[in-house]
């Protein structure tokens, strides 16, 4: 491509601004996805140098965004191309945009849960396939479970160094930052406290643009996840939830198809350059969000 092309290409990118939240949302409604403006606020208070839109001779198009973990991880979501502006080379430079942010920032490991068509173009980008989770979607069938059982409580603000430390054995690097931001904008948060000053797991139930969705729930064992799991979900008034689940975690995958959740849409977490901190997906009941991790 001569430079006079490059410069008369009818792309371009820039940052994405709180101005262009309503045209964010707008597109994240297209695509029916959850989220909410509040989780695009976060996504730029949190990288505000990370988060990128793409135009098409002037009008929006597409977005980015990125999270930075840590040196070790960092994470891609919300990419979005308006179905107007599709297969011309958008959402590939949005995604060729984040990556030179990141290695600009030092990361040296960078995933994302990729939808089906997502993968497509990640593929091309060097991505591999790292495992698979599928969202679920259901509602609480049956009574509200007692939730007084094995040291299940509510989440309190002193809880976050507690909640960061199992948080990180899970994932495989901190998200302290992310669950600091997390945990206010929830409907509800519970800890098990398996012995005084001891957790064994947490979970948040979040609200969204089309229904609640339940996580991050992470936890140290099957006892504790499960009852994080049935402690939020009594808390929805049968409201409907969705819910991603990695298909390692087969006991959370067993509960969810035993208890009338169906599976709405396959994922892949996919990672570029060295897998350094793969965490553990059988201590994840629920992911924090394929945008986030
Ligand atoms: C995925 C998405 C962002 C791709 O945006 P896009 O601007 O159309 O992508 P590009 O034009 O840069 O495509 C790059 C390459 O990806 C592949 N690709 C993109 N869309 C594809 C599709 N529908 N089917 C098969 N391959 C596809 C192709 O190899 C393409 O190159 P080509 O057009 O030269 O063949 C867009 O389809 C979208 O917003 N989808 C809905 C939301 C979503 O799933 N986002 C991904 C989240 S992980």
């Amino acid at each position: 491509m001569t430079s006079d092309q490059q410069t008369s290409s009818p792309a371009r990118l820039r940052l994405l601004t709180r101005a262009d939240v309503p045209f964010a949302d707008s597109l994240r409604a297209l695509a029916d996805w959850n989220q909410t403006r509040a989780d695009w606020e976060r996504f730029l208070a949190t990288e505000p140098n990370g988060c990128f839109l793409a135009e098409w001779n002037g009008a929006p198009a597409g977005t980015a965004t990125t999270i930075v973990y840590g040196p070790e991880l960092a994470w891609i979501g919300m990419l979005l191309v308006h179905p107007d502006y599709r297969r011309r080379g958008l959402g590939r430079a949005l995604l060729l945009r984040c990556l030179e942010y990141l290695r600009g920032r030092g990361v040296r490991c960078i995933k994302l849960d990729a939808t089906p068509v997502g993968r497509a173009v990640y593929h091309g980008l060097g991505f591999q396939d790292e495992w698979t989770l599928r969202r679920w979607v259901g509602q609480r069938a049956g009574p509200a479970p007692a939730t007084s059982a094995a040291g299940l409580r509510p989440w309190r603000a002193a809880d976050a160094a507690l909640v960061a430390s199992l948080d990180a054995a899970a994932f495989g690097i901190s998200r302290q930052r992310l669950l600091a931001a997390l945990a206010p904008q929830s409907v509800a948060g519970l800890v098990v406290e398996s012995e005084p000053g001891r957790l064994a797991g947490y979970g948040l139930l979040r609200p969204g643009s089309q229904a609640l969705y339940l996580g991050p729930v992470v936890a140290e064992s099957a006892e504790a996840g499960l009852c994080l799991v049935e402690g939020l979900l009594a808390r929805t008034e049968s409201q409907t939830v969705l819910w991603d689940i990695p298909d390692l975690n087969a006991v959370a995958v067993s509960w969810a198809g035993a208890n009338g959740f169906v599976v709405q849409r396959p994922l892949t977490r996919m990672f570029l350059g060295e897998n350094l901190a793969p965490g553990n997906p059988r201590q994840q009941f629920a992911l924090a969000g394929p945008e986030v991790g």
